[in-house]
């Protein structure tokens, strides 16, 4: 028997017809969003609607998202938070065992990227700390910084905090929030420029979302430092094709993470039959399978680079190595538009708008995988030349 549904209550009446007004707002300024629902998938391939597309836009930099180990059963759940009964011997093994492989005493597993930035910094921040914090900065970090007690300064993109500067009169903590790799424009602070920062007695909460696994040995861009981050955020959706986050600092830092950060205490423990994957990419991002799969990367990356040049923005951010693309475009509407042409010749690349980046910042945000074949990113990137040419998307405008 179908169960009654229930009439609806003048509230939530209410509320249907205010989200239909601002979505038709959204709308109107070619901001609407919807998942666009693939099918089908086979790594990079898969069906959008009745195209068999080709997916430029993917965070599975090296191809591990398709990886199938078999591994042995686990528990499906935890059974409670880490703090009450729900810590697991597999949590703790992976955790000690990523750390090492980062350089780090310790590492903290969060369910997600997102969960860790949010839960984090208020657990560590105090009232007189500064927080200096990118302009495009990645919104679990904003929303995260929202929830500390610290004083937050925007900072430009990419500028460094400035030096000596503390909150009022108190000799508070001098934070600095930012992306190594940033998720939007593959850009990124310059080394120097984080090495000084710790030099000088602040520290450095790093989110390597877009770095981890891609670097030396699968590591991220704080092995191109001299000095250790304070904290550095590893999300394993991107390079390690996973789910998950650790967060990696000392010991005393973990520990005091796991007994404070809202975000990890009332919370389940990361589901166990997780770990195992998340170790199998470990053993893989850190090994001789991930130098193979970088090498590819970046062969692919180069051979993209080279056919687009200089269009539409594309190489402005400088020479360092990442999978991250954008093809700036400015206008919503001609974004989408990008987007459905690339469509139709089967490639899939989603036009990021706001808020995602700042107002008129639509653009074509373009990722490139260890696992895209040669030839399909030459014949990409022509495409991609021919519809950039025919729109004069040409560097400097748009
Ligand atoms: C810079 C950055 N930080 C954090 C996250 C969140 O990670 P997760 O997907 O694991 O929640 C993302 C992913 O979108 C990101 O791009």
């Amino acid at each position: 028997m179908t169960p009654r549904v229930p009439p609806p209550s003048p509230g939530n009446l209410a509320l249907d017809e205010r989200l239909r007004v601002a979505l038709a707002a959204e709308r109107d300024a070619a901001l609407e969003r919807r998942c666009p629902a693939p099918t089908e998938r086979r790594g990079l391939r898969y069906r959008l609607g009745d195209r068999e597309v080709v997916s430029f836009c993917s965070n599975d930099y090296l191809g591990l998202a398709e990886e199938r180990p078999q591994t042995a059963p686990q528990p499906s759940g935890a059974a409670a938070s880490r703090l009450v009964c729900g810590d697991l011997q597999v949590h703790r093994d992976i955790e000690r065992r990523f750390a090492g492989v980062m350089g780090f005493e310790d590492a903290v597993l969060f369910p997600s990227g997102f969960q860790a930035n949010v839960g984090v910094p208020a657990s560590l921040l105090q009232p007189g700390d500064v927080a200096y914090s990118d302009a495009l900065n990645h919104a679990s970090l904003i929303d995260g910084l929202r929830l500390s007690s610290a004083t937050r300064r925007i900072l430009d993109h990419l500028a460094a905090p400035p030096r000596g500067e503390r909150a009022g009169d108190s000799a508070g903590a001098r934070w600095w929030f930012v992306e190594s790799v940033f998720s939007m424009d593959g850009d990124g602070p310059a080394s120097a420029a984080l090495d000084t920062h710790l030099a000088a007695g602040g520290c450095v909460y790093l989110d390597e979302a877009h770095a981890i696994g891609l670097y030396a040995n699968g590591r991220g861009r704080a092995s191109q430092l001299v000095h250790r981050p304070t904290v550095v955020v590893a999300p394993l959706g991107k390079a390690f094709g996973c789910a998950g986050a650790f967060v990696c600092a000392s010991s005393l830092v973990c520990d005091w993470i796991r007994g404070h950060a809202r975000a990890f205490v009332f919370t389940t423990g990361v589901s166990p039959v997780l770990v195992p994957r998340i170790a199998h990419a470990l053993d893989q991002v850190s090994g001789a399978e991930g130098d193979r799969r970088r090498e590819l990367l970046w062969r692919n990356l180069a051979t993209l680079r080279s056919i687009l040049g200089d269009r539409a923005g594309l190489g402005a951010h400088g020479t360092q190595a990442s999978p991250i693309l954008p093809v700036l475009v400015g206008d919503n509407a001609r974004a989408l538009a990008l987007s459905a042409e690339l469509l139709q010749r089967g490639w899939h690349v989603q036009a990021i708008r706001p808020p995602t980046v700042p107002e008129q910042g639509a653009r074509l945000r373009i990722t490139i995988s260890a696992a895209h074949e040669l030839d399909m990113v030459e014949r990409f990137a022509r495409d991609l030349c021919e519809l950039l040419d025919r729109h004069g998307l040409v560097r400097g405008e748009g």
